[in-house]
């Protein structure tokens, strides 16, 4: 690859690393806030482990491309210039792996409290890279932006675990959305009031955020946020009620809401991946 694909194989690269964070810190969570119950933890196996092996693989790319960055855009290996990419990229990595670590084995095991920590580690990696890093006084923003990712992978990772699957029963699919409102109705809130004060603090006031690529971006993400949340008032309001009295009707609206749910997060890990990559603060 010559050193002109670079920007794309990073947008490529951050949208991986973005889907498989989101998915390896929301499973590690529902399980460690009960979200999905203990015995139902053999189903989240499989997916922690799929998810966590993504993270990793973008992980170790994100690294190479910084490599092939400072180099001649085409040497992706150059072990000369590891240590310099390490610098900018180590500790990002090692929480990463730690993260990883935690979340998989808080699964298998069954501890609450490794996964747990294994998604905070994630959150925290986050908080060590990108544009708050970036501020002359970054101050608390690492800090939110950590936050932010957290109740993020919390939120991407529910069309999986509370999808109505065969194999779980009404009752215990009514009681596992009840448990995911339960944090969802005050953490979601946070995530998009966290969202839109560094949207502002990140694109430098609120005329940047409407005139700038990098603030248009934040801006269809904000909307996508706003929608999924409506779906989310929608599934707890109307359809779990429907789930208790037509179970197949309301199993069939909570596999649509869910799905569009997917779509709107799909958007705004692709937004994100733009503005942190493609885009940035004055473009
Ligand atoms: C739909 C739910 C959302 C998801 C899945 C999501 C996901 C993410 C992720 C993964 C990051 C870290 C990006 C990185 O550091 O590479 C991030 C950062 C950020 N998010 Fe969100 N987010 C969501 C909603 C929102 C909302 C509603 C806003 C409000 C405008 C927002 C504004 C931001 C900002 C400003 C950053 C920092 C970007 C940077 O470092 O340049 N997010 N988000």
């Amino acid at each position: 690859m010559t050193g002109d694909g670079l920007p794309l194989f990073q947008f490529v690269d951050r949208i991986g690393l973005n889907f498989f964070a989101l998915l390896t810190i929301g499973f590690a969570l529902h399980a460690a806030l009960g979200v999905v119950e203990r015995d139902a933890f053999k189903g989240l196996r499989l997916h922690v482990l799929i998810a966590g092996a993504g993270l990793v693989l973008f992980v170790a790319l994100r690294l190479a491309i910084l490599i092939a960055q400072m180099g001649d855009g085409s040497n992706f290996f150059d072990t000369e210039l590891l240590p310099l990419a390490w610098m900018g990229l180590g500790s990002s990595t090692l929480l990463v792996i730690v993260g990883v670590i935690g979340a998989t084995s808080g699964v298998w095991f069954g501890s609450r409290i490794a996964a747990a920590l294994g998604a905070i580690a994630l959150g925290a990696g986050f908080g060590l890279t990108g544009h708050s890093q970036g501020l002359a006084d970054p101050g608390l923003a690492p800090l939110m932006v950590a936050t932010h990712v957290v109740i993020a992978g919390f939120w991407v990772a529910a069309p999986f675990s509370l999808y109505p699957s065969s194999t779980l029963d009404d009752a215990s699919l009514l009681a596992r959305v009840h448990r995911f409102s339960v944090f969802a109705i005050a953490a979601i809130p946070i995530l998009i009031a966290l969202g839109i004060w560094l949207a502002w603090i990140l694109a430098g006031g609120i005329e940047k955020l409407f005139s700038t690529t990098y603030g248009l971006l934040l801006l269809a993400k904000l909307a996508t946020g706003v929608i999924a949340m409506g779906l989310g008032a929608i599934n707890k309001q109307f359809i779990t009620a429907k789930i208790a009295a037509a179970p197949a009707t309301g199993r069939m609206w909570l596999r649509t809401t869910l799905l569009l749910e997917a779509t709107l997060f799909t958007a705004a890990i692709i937004a994100v991946s733009a503005a942190t990559t493609i885009g940035g603060p004055s473009e």
